[in-house]
């Protein structure tokens, strides 16, 4: 039988200041920008989690001088077609879809068949939505139902493209972008429906050519590539997703405040905040700075009972709060009045089907919920539910989001739950449980 935790008293009242784990996208981009750079690079504060541990894995197998040091992270690329690729190479990227996907794009360029896999959840997940553009690039992909394991073989005798990314995916952007600077000195262009822009401040802050022009459906990138970037240094700000979960805790649980400092709020990110605020939150980033053209903050957080249902916008950009949902939902089922949220089929392709887990465990803590066609979600809020039950939450897939909403809506309104596959955590906020300590939530 796999590990379980078990939680049955809900949290007391706590008034602190925390720090969460390095940011995941920012992290898994610094290890393969900087596999792809020439000279040393440096992380500090960097996100040590099995995510990124698997980004950091697959540069080394990719002959990349590596390693991750008491307090930063280094790395010694070698450019832009520095990789040793070698026969019969298989690089895992274990649970991670964002090393998945970019990985297979610094690839590019490969004279070998390299095979690159994953874990049993990312080998569920869809990667025709690289190796279309890949191919277009003219990679060569022998695949597996449009799913992973995937071998590619590319050459050096690549062709910019012109392409459409439709999904909103950011996975998808920065392949696209990575395989660009790779394979031509041309110019690439790329409309695409907007999501996170960590790779695009990344590429600008490398002084690599790119032109972005902004319009509220869609960006529209030019970049021109086969230019090499000496190795650079960066400190990772916290993760917003990862804060997401002390910042609902304290929402729903009583008469508690919260800082949680130094993260990242790059705006293509903070939806979370926006929404919740949207139902009558009152949280607030202060501190604001600029680093390498992403913005940190403190973010300030105190416990609110009378949530309000939401109507979500269709003009809301759903990609700005894509890990987050599942939290929204929590705060949706304890709000006063009905909350809708469409346009988010993308939660299907995570980590395990996510829109799928939301009416199941709303359900399970008797919340009423309908579904809006294949893409959203009806919950009718309930502020006076009591959760005095008995919950499990089996997760097959080892979704780490899922078990850490599960604790928190454990924590802050009760019940007694057991929690199945409680390490999966470590993909992307290993420090949870200590944290969750420090507010003085008990798990065992
Ligand atoms: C990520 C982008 C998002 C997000 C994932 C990390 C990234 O996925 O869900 O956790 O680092 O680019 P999509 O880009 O596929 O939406």
């Amino acid at each position: 039988m796999n590990k379980s935790l078990l939680i049955n008293k809900k949290i007391k009242p706590f008034n602190k200041k925390i720090n969460v784990d390095g940011d995941k996208s920012l992290s898994i981009r610094f290890i393969i920008f900087a596999s792809l750079a020439k000279g040393k690079s440096k992380a500090y504060k960097i996100l040590k989690s099995e995510d990124a541990i698997s980004a950091l894995n697959c540069i080394k197998k990719l002959g990349i001088k590596a390693k991750f040091k008491q307090n930063y992270c280094e790395i010694i690329g070698k450019g832009l077609n520095g990789y040793n690729y070698t026969n019969n190479l298989t690089l895992d990227a274990g649970n991670s879809g964002t090393t998945a996907r970019l990985i297979s794009a610094a690839c590019i360029s490969s004279p070998n068949f390299i095979k690159i896999t994953g874990d049993t959840s990312l080998k569920k997940r869809d990667m025709e939505r690289i190796i279309k553009p890949l191919k277009k690039f003219g990679v060569e992909i022998k695949k597996n139902k449009g799913t992973l394991p995937l071998c590619l073989k590319g050459s050096t005798n690549l062709k910019p493209i012109n392409y459409v990314e439709n999904l909103g995916s950011a996975q998808v952007k920065s392949a696209i972008l990575i395989s660009a600077l790779i394979s031509s000195a041309k110019v690439s262009k790329l409309k695409c429906k907007p999501s996170r822009n960590h790779t695009e401040l990344l590429l600008k802050h490398l002084k690599i050519p790119i032109k972005i022009k902004k319009t509220k459906k869609f960006h529209f990138i030019n970049i021109k590539g086969k230019k090499n970037f000496n190795g650079f240094n960066y400190e990772i700000p916290g993760d917003i997703s990862s804060a997401s979960f002390p910042i609902v805790l304290t929402l729903l649980s009583k008469n508690s405040k919260l800082v949680i400092k130094n993260v990242n709020v790059n705006p293509s990110r903070t939806g979370i905040i926006s929404i919740l605020n949207m139902m009558g939150a009152l949280i607030k980033l202060k501190n604001k700075k600029n680093y390498k053209g992403e913005q940190k903050a403190d973010i300030y957080v105190k416990s609110i009972n009378n949530l309000k249902a939401i109507n979500l916008p269709k003009s809301f950009n759903n990609s700005s709060a894509i890990d987050e949902f599942n939290l929204i939902f929590i705060c949706a089922a304890f709000s006063r009045g009905v909350s809708t949220f469409k346009g988010l089929l993308e939660l299907q392709s995570k980590e395990s089907k996510r829109l799928d887990w939301g009416f199941k465990m709303l359900k399970m803590i008797g919340i009423k919920t309908q579904k809006i066609g294949n893409h959203g979600i009806k919950i009718w809020g309930n502020p006076n539910l009591k959760l005095n039950k008995s919950y499990i939450i089996k997760n097959y897939l080892k979704d780490h989001r899922i078990a850490m909403s599960n604790i928190v809506l454990a924590l802050a309104r009760g019940g007694s739950w057991k929690i199945y596959d409680p390490e999966s955590i470590n993909t992307s906020f290993p420090s949870f449980k200590k944290m969750i300590k420090s507010l003085g939530g008990k798990i065992n």
